[in-house]
């Protein structure tokens, strides 16, 4: 029946469409949304405004419990905060872009911000879509339902580089393959397909496809229930 929440764990890596895929079908279907990367990028950003060396991990991991992040679940409006601070804008530059895989890497890092995001699946009424890298396999693996986003590699720069606007495809194209390296071979929670998580291939589908596919999927997993 509806009465139970559904938990939907959205993961793959950069220019997949997954934020605006997840996005949008909590919007149609009611459910709360969690941008797990924004989280990264925050406790990121701070600790570049904080004068952190990015290059020392144990430097990273004796602050990782100091700023405060509070991130708003509407997705019709998302919000991110670091200490009362909104960081929507700051966190999208290519500064934190650049440093947030190796922030992310550090094990103490991902057991704070790992900590909000089961703390916020848990209090949602009706349900919530999360995506990140690690959700189906390590942050919620009893999700009800979990998508895997693909793309190629030419798609997934085209799409990136289309959002930072003046940014170029080649240049996009390096950082963002770098980036899912980093990500993908980290020793704690890697990015990573849970064994259980449906594929879903978008280098041929527009964004409306790939929204429409994922929305049946949810509203299958739901009168399952
Ligand atoms: O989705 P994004 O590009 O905003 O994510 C930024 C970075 O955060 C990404 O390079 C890896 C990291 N990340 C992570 O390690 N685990 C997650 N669940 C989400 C993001």
């Amino acid at each position: 029946g509806a009465a139970q929440p559904v938990i939907v764990a959205i993961d793959g890596p950069s220019g997949t469409g997954k934020s605006s895929t997840s996005r949008a079908v909590a919007a149609q279907l009611g459910l709360s949304y969690l941008d797990t990367g924004a989280q990264y990028r925050a406790i990121t950003w701070w600790m570049v405004t904080n004068g952190i060396d990015i290059e020392d991990p144990t430097a990273i991991a004796a602050v990782a419990g100091k700023p405060e992040i509070l991130s708003g679940t509407d997705p019709a409006a998302p919000t991110i905060t670091v200490d009362g601070t909104d960081v929507a804008g700051p966190i999208r530059t290519q500064e934190v872009t650049a440093k947030v895989s190796a922030v992310s890497a550090v094990p103490e890092v991902r057991a704070r911000i790992t900590e909000l995001q089961r703390t916020l699946a848990a209090s949602t009424e009706q349900g919530i879509v999360v995506e990140g890298r690690d959700i189906g396999t390590t942050v919620l693996p009893d999700a009800d339902l979990k998508i895997f986003l693909t793309a190629s590699p030419e798609a997934r720069a085209a799409r990136r580089s289309g959002e930072l606007k003046g940014a170029d495809v080649r240049s996009t194209r390096e950082a963002l393959i770098k980036r899912d390296a980093a990500d993908s071979s980290r020793k704690t929670s890697p990015l990573a397909k849970a064994d259980d998580a449906v594929e879903v291939d978008t280098t041929e589908l527009t964004l409306a496809q790939v929204i429409e596919c994922v929305v049946t999927l949810v509203e299958e997993k739901r009168a399952a229930k």
